[in-house]
């Protein structure tokens, strides 16, 4: 059931979320399938739907300080950041606070809990009218691209029985920052838009994981967001048979028995970002991806993105999408 994000749909979908049922929404990042964090039986229709492995905790979506307070323990760092950064794409890992409410399975019994406050006025709406923390993971089959558009959630989830807020493309494109504040010094789970250099100069030392987190962020996992389609990266020309993702000035790529990346079909071609711009190219990035997946080609060959700024993001997303399915 796709509806117009108007305000008297946000009211059905909060009272869908207050009887328990699953509503998928727009956020600034992704497109979320959320469920009432307080109740273990909607919950588990996340994870059921999703085909999500259960030790894989969800985020909390909230809207107000008060309600994160309610659920969550914050130190001055995360006092800071919240009140910096917040409503916007940075997802904070914080200790639970005992005799908060939160189905056990939300955290997948751990004893932090991840939490945002999402910047899309849909998803700040539905929280608020719901009146309770949202508990969305991105609106996709685990381990697949995520849904940036509403038309990604209605062939990737296949949930036709699903009321989904269709509040067209998000516009970030990629998932939030996951940033853990329980162990020490600040540790990025998973790279988003809210960069290290944006993080640092409010907090102090920040790190990122070393890869030995994997059972605290399963983002972290080594295959994720993918596409049917194998990815070559770095590419500097295009082979036979292949499709073609590039970034910035793609005048000088080649295609094998064709001449250059501008006479593939359209089919086999998209640009990120003509004018080599990392935020658009997040904004496109699992569209164009999904695009080319569907041209049914052996490989799409992705030119270079320079690794900085939201550039790590895109390059995080990609390095785990090009892992050969062998090594799920
Ligand atoms: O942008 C986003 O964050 C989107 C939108 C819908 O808000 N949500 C999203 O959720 O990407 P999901 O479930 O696809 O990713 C949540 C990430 C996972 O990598 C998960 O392992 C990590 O957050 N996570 C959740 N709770 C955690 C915890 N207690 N400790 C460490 N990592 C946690
Ligand atoms: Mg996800």
């Amino acid at each position: 059931m796709f509806l117009q994000p108007t305000p008297d749909a946000i009211t059905r979908a909060a009272a869908l979320i207050q009887s328990g049922e699953l509503v998928v929404f727009p956020t600034e990042t992704v497109y979320g399938l959320g469920a009432d964090a307080t109740s273990q039986e909607a919950v588990a229709k996340i994870y059921a739907l999703k085909n999500r492995p259960s030790y894989n905790p969800l985020i909390v979506h909230v809207d107000s300080l008060a309600m994160c307070e309610a659920l969550c323990v914050f130190d001055d760092r995360a006092q800071t950041l919240a009140e910096t950064l917040w409503p916007g794409p940075l997802t904070l890992v914080l200790p639970v606070r005992a005799g908060n409410g939160l189905a056990a399975n939300v955290t997948a019994g751990l004893s932090t809990v991840a939490v945002r406050m999402p910047a899309h006025p849909v998803a700040h709406a539905l929280i608020q009218q719901a009146g309770m923390p949202i508990a969305a993971p991105s609106a996709n089959i685990s381990g697949t691209l995520s849904p940036t558009r509403p038309e990604h959630v209605a062939r990737r989830l296949m949930a036709e029985g699903v009321c989904v807020l269709a509040g067209g493309a998000t516009s970030i494109g990629l998932e939030s920052t996951v940033l853990d504040l329980t162990a020490g010094v600040a540790k990025i789970l998973r790279s988003g838009a809210i960069g290290i250099e944006e993080l640092e100069p409010l907090i102090g030392d920040v790190v990122f994981a070393d890869g030995t987190e994997i059972i605290k962020a399963p983002g972290q996992l080594k295959r994720h967001y993918a596409t049917n389609t194998p990815l070559r990266l770095n590419a500097i020309d295009v082979k036979e048979g292949e499709a073609f993702l590039g970034f910035g000035n793609t005048g000088f790529i080649g295609v094998a028995g064709i001449g250059f990346a501008r006479d593939l079909p359209y089919t086999h071609f998209r640009n990120l970002s003509a004018e080599g711009d990392l935020h658009q190219a997040a904004t496109n990035l699992y569209a164009m991806l999904d695009e080319l997946d569907q041209a049914g080609t052996k490989m799409i060959a992705v030119q270079k993105i320079p690794e900085q700024g939201l550039g790590i993001a895109i390059n995080d997303r990609l390095k785990r999408a090009a892992v050969p399915k062998e090594e799920d």
